[in-house]
Order: C-alpha cells, then sequence, then structure tokens
C-alpha cells in the first residue's frame, strides 16, 4: 500500500464530497415550499451539474482509486491526482460561471462548454491511466479467497470498461447528429453511466466487507458466492455490448438495461449482504460504534433505494429517490471506512470526535427523510430537476418535499462534519 498515495486520493475524494454536497444544499432547498425563494432559479440546472458530476462521478470514482490503493499493488503515476485536481477545477469554474448551457441529461450531466469538457476528461483519464495501473494485480487477485479482495478486482476490470465503453460511445457518436444537445449527451454517456452503477455494486460489496472486518469479524470465502462476482462482470460486458447491436436508448434496450439492473447488480449485492449480515451480531460492543452504524445505515438507505427501483419507477422524483438510496447508500459505507482510516490520527479530538460519532446517524436519518419526501412527492406526479414548488397545490405533496428539505438539512449537517473531521485528520498526518 502506498500510504502518501492514498492519502492524497482520499483528500481529493473527500474535498469534491463537500462540493458535491454543498450544491446538494442549494437545489434540495430550491425544491422545498420553505426554501426555494432564498435560491436563484437560474441556478437550478447548473446546481444539479456540480452536484452529480462532482458527488457521483468524482467522489464515487476517487474512492475507487483509494481502495484499489490500499488493497492492490501497481506502479502508480502520482501527477494523476493532479490531474483529477485540474480537472474539477474546470468543471467547478465552468458550473459557476455558467460558461455553457447547463444540460441535465442523465448519469453525466454537462455544461455545454469546452472547460467542462476538459475538466471531466482530465478527470476521466486520471481514473483510466489508475485502472491500468492496477490491471495487472487486479487479475492476479481474481481468484482471491478474500470476498473483499475479490470484489476489489473485479471493480478495476468493470471501472476499465466503463473508460473503454465511454470511448467507444464517444466514437460510435462522432458523425452523427449532435442537436438536440439533450439527446446527444444523454446517448453518450447512457451505457458508461449504466456501467459505473454496476462498478458503485462491486464498490459496495467491498466496502462492506472492510467495515464487518474493521469490527473483528472475519470475512469467510464462500465457494458459491464467487458465480456472484462473475455475475457483476458479465452484466458490465453485457451493458458494454449493447451500442454494438442496437441504439442505447432505445425501449428495448432501456429495458434490457433494467432487466440487468435488477438481477444482473440487484442480486449479487443482496447475496453478499446475507454473506455480511451473518455472523454481525457477534461483533460484541460494538454496536453504537460509528463503523457498526456505518454499515447497518448504508444497508437500510441501499435497501430502501432499491425496494423504490422494484416497485417501479416513474418519470418523476422516485428517480432520485431510488438513486439516492444506491450512492448514498454507498457514500455512508465510504464515510464509515475513511473513520476507520483516518481516527488514529492526530488533531480533531474532543468535541468534533464527539460529533464524528453521531455522523452516520444524522447523515443516515437525513437522507431516508431525503429519500422518503421524494418518493411520496414522486407517487403523487413531482416532476425530477424543478425549481420552485409551483407545479403542486396538493398538501401530501408539498409535506413530502418539506420532509425531503428537513432531510437535506440532517444530511447535509453529517456531510460537513464528515469532511471537517476527516479533513482536518488527513491534514494532521503525512501518510497511513
Ligand atoms: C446531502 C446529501 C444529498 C442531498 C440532499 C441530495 C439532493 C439531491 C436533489 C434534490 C437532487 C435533484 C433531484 C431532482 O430535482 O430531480 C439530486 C440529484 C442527484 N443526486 Fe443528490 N443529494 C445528496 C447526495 C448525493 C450523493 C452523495 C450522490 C452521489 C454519490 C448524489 C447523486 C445524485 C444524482 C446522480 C442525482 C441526479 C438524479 C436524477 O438524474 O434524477 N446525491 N440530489
Amino acid at each position: 500500500m502506498d500510504t502518501i498515495y492514498t492519502k492524497r486520493w482520499l483528500s481529493v475524494a473527500v474535498t469534491f464530497l463537500g462540493v458535491g454536497g454543498s450544491f446538494a444544499f442549494l437545489i434540495a432547498l430550491s425544491r422545498t415550499p420553505f426554501g426555494h425563494a432564498h435560491f436563484p432559479e437560474g441556478f437550478m440546472f447548473q446546481g444539479i451539474v456540480g452536484h452529480v458530476v462532482l458527488a457521483i462521478v468524482m467522489w464515487l470514482m476517487s474512492f475507487t482509486v483509494v481502495l484499489w490503493s490500499i488493497y492492490l499493488k501497481g506502479r502508480v503515476w502520482r501527477g494523476s491526482y493532479h490531474l483529477a485536481i485540474a480537472g474539477a477545477i474546470l468543471v467547478t469554474v465552468s458550473v459557476f460561471t455558467g460558461s455553457g448551457k447547463a444540460i441535465v441529461n442523465n448519469y453525466v450531466p454537462t455544461i455545454d462548454d469546452p472547460l467542462f469538457f476538459f475538466g471531466i476528461g482530465f478527470f476521466f483519464a486520471a481514473f483510466a491511466i489508475n485502472g491500468l495501473s492496477y490491471l495487472a494485480s487486479a487479475i492476479y487477485q481474481l481468484r482471491s479467497k478474500e470476498p473483499l479482495k475479490c470484489a476489489i478486482s473485479f471493480s478495476v476490470l468493470i471501472g476499465l470498461l466503463m473508460m473503454i465503453s465511454l470511448c467507444v460511445s464517444l466514437l460510435l457518436g462522432s458523425g452523427q447528429e449532435v442537436e438536440p444537445r439533450m439527446a446527444y449527451f444523454e446517448k453518450l454517456f447512457w451505457i458508461p453511466g449504466h456501467i459505473q452503477q454496476v462498478l458503485n455494486g462491486a464498490l459496495l460489496i467491498a466496502v462492506w466487507y472492510a467495515l464487518r472486518s474493521a469490527l473483528g469479524l472475519p470475512n469467510h470465502d464462500r465457494v458459491w458466492l464467487r458465480p456472484f462476482n462473475w455475475m457483476l462482470l458479465l452484466s458490465a460486458l453485457v451493458l458494454f455490448i449493447i451500442p454494438f447491436v442496437t441504439d442505447p436508448v432505445s425501449r428495448n434496450a432501456k429495458i434490457g438495461a433494467e432487466i440487468i439492473y435488477g438481477v444482473g447488480l440487484g442480486i449479487p449485492v443482496f447475496v453478499h449482504a446475507i454473506n455480511i449480515l451473518i455472523g454481525l451480531s457477534k461483533a460484541k460492543g460494538n454496536f453504537s460504534g460509528v463503523v457498526f452504524l456505518s454499515l447497518v445505515l448504508s444497508m437500510a438507505i441501499y435497501f430502501l433505494g432499491i425496494a423504490i427501483a422494484y416497485t417501479g419507477l416513474g418519470n418523476d422524483t422516485r428517480v432520485p429517490a431510488h438513486y439516492h438510496g444506491a450512492v448514498t447508500g454507498l457514500t455512508l459505507a465510504m464515510m464509515g471506512l475513511t473513520y476507520t482510516l483516518v481516527r488514529s490520527s492526530a488533531g480533531a479530538k474532543g468535541v468534533l470526535e464527539k460529533f464524528a460519532r453521531i455522523q452516520p446517524v444524522l447523515y443516515g436519518a437525513g437522507m431516508i427523510l431525503v429519500i422518503l419526501g421524494l418518493m411520496v412527492s414522486g407517487m403523487f406526479g413531482a416532476p425530477r430537476k424543478t425549481y420552485g414548488v409551483a407545479f403542486a397545490s396538493d398538501p401530501l405533496v408539498l409535506t413530502a418535499l418539506t420532509v425531503m428539505g428537513i432531510g437535506t438539512l440532517m444530511a447535509v449537517f453529517g456531510g460537513v462534519l464528515f469532511v471537517s473531521y476527516s479533513g482536518i485528520k488527513l491534514l494532521g498526518r503525512r501518510e497511513f
């Protein structure tokens, strides 16, 4: 483990989550009855671009490099996190300056401006360079008896497949109609975005196992688990092939992608979750600890989000309700693992340490309220990505969006606690 490298990438990841979280505060409150009037309507779409790109792309993918640097061996290029930082700065500047039109397509919403594209390009290049650096070690470890190391190894293959799929998407898109921009970017990022969710599934499994071992519990190798890891890789491969055989955003392709989510991604995560829960009660004396709470709340949030998807999604706020289940479940697990990595560092003692102990509950409970608020308002037709509440007169929808707003305040406070605690700890040491 290259400890300086790991620490640098963790610092980068925590910073991205902080910036992504500040955009979340802005766009979430722009959707509440009590808050929207205090936020500029014109910034809503830029805010969504900033939130989604910094959170789901840069925070999650930077933390992926942190995990690779801890559990794999590789000759890494140290300049890669400088490239990632440069990318994030360009993206954030283009969001704030509104240098181009904000296009809120799925998976990677964009600012239609070279500044943004250079930024996201630099970041993806930094990620791909790391994937290639750890590829040999990942292939060697694919048959590891340790479920954690196995999941990490599959995440490298799936992560690289996502990058190749992005290049394929660009090539297949070149020479095609680029207007309207929304349709063009929706198609460009559709399959790479889906493959990223399979990557997130592999990461979720790995981080849950890491939290379980941080509780002092062994991670048993179970032969019957292996096929489920290969199922994840197979799902990513089938998604990868779709653009070669049909229009990836056609109705049939979308149905196919949803079945892959429900079966190829949902089942492996579910089976590993059962394996992780077996014997968890043996974590005696740890039940109130940050690690235990992060693990259990992360699972609760993830399965709440997945249950929303299995009950059927309309094109309304049930989609972000589902999304936030999946990705903030993962985020909370990563926060718990960060805590285990930095807690022995100097600094952040006393009050902040006490607050850090309630951080998983604040963030977890807050996100559950955000998800339930978005779900209920969606069930009554609340549209996605819409400023204010002018579309709603139903008191149930207004109440649900208020609950989402209260959850946002709790989750953002939990996020601020996490970023400040781990930030101070990371500043307090040169390496792990
Ligand atoms: C403080 C915590 C967070 C809050 C309050 C929050 C709130 C929101 C809100 C209000 C939206 C817009 C939904 C709409 O108007 O349709 C949104 C979109 C989104 N957020 Fe978050 N978010 C948070 C954390 C995160 C994190 C940590 C991630 C990823 C790691 C994430 C990923 C996304 C994605 C992918 C979308 C786009 C959803 C879509 O396309 O419908 N969020 N978020």
